[in-house]
């Protein structure tokens, strides 16, 4: 029987490329969204794969949804936290609720969601975690002081967790992607994006969602076994961790 893997954040996208990649590798593949239903339930019936609808800020919410897929599709063995906001702003002008709501889903989110799973995955002596961190968790951003934080603690809950992980066949990875041609970026003033962030890509350009998807697939497999704890970098060389 193949393995079970819940993304969350997983219908729109980065996300939805990771359930997609995920499918195609022969995994049952649940897709969490927190939103628009509408989209969600699009995405659903393109791809084949079901949604599930709830918020990864809140941990009762959480433990219901890994329920709910456990028993509708079986023991979740690979998570995939994907789930990311941003609410960018200069610093002097961030408000407590623009630090809030980006902690409590980026980072509040990984212990929310990864804690209802982790007993099974002892359980079972396999496992797979794969958090979906950033380039600007690693080296900083202007206009990003929450967001670089919960992404820089987003790769400590990683190294971590993955030394409690390794006796028991889980592993714990983080991927950190750099500027990916997503919604949310292209959220980015266009001035900003064009003077300031493609110049600074050697490659280039933007990444490609199936460009993070696919390092998802390997770290999820059982080649990758040997791998964990560690930090992929994927910025078309952007910054060198
Ligand atoms: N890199 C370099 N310079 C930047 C910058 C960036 N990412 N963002 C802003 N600046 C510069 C602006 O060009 C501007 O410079 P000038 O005054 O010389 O023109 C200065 O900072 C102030 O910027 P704004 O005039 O835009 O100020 P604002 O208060 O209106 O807005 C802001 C500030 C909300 C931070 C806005 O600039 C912004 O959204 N910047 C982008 C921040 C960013 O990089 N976010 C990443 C989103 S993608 C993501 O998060 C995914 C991931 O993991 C990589």
């Amino acid at each position: 029987m193949s393995r079970v893997a819940l993304v969350t954040g997983g219908t729109r996208g980065i996300g939805a490329a990771i359930s997609i990649a995920l499918k195609g590798a022969g995994y049952r593949v649940a897709a969490n969204y927190a939103g628009n239903e509408e989209k969600a339930q699009a995405f659903s019936d393109v791809t084949g794969i079901p949604v599930f609808k709830w918020d990864v800020s809140d941990y009762a919410s959480c433990a219901a949804g890994a329920a709910t897929i456990e028993e509708a599709l079986g023991p979740v063995e690979v998570l995939v936290n994907n789930a990311g906001i941003t609410r960018d702003a200069m610093f002097h002008k961030m408000t407590p609720s623009q630090w809030n709501e980006v902690v409590n889903v980026n980072l509040n989110g990984l212990f929310n969601m990864t804690h209802p799973v982790w007993s099974g995955m002892r359980d079972r002596n396999f496992g797979r975690v794969v958090n979906i961190s950033s380039i600007n968790g690693q080296k900083g951003q202007m206009g990003q002081v929450n967001y670089s934080a919960s992404k820089a603690g987003d790769i400590g809950f990683t190294k971590a967790l993955a030394q409690e992980g390794a006796a028991k066949g889980i592993t714990v990875n983080a991927i950190c992607p750099g500027y990916i041609g997503t919604e949310m970026v292209r959220a980015v003033p266009e001035k900003v994006l064009a003077e300031r962030i493609i110049p600074q890509i050697p490659v280039g350009r933007l990444g490609e969602p199936e460009e993070i998807a696919r390092c998802v697939v390997f770290l999820a497999s059982d080649d990758a076994g040997f791998i964990t704890g560690s930090t992929l970098s994927a910025n078309g060389g952007q910054f060198f961790a």
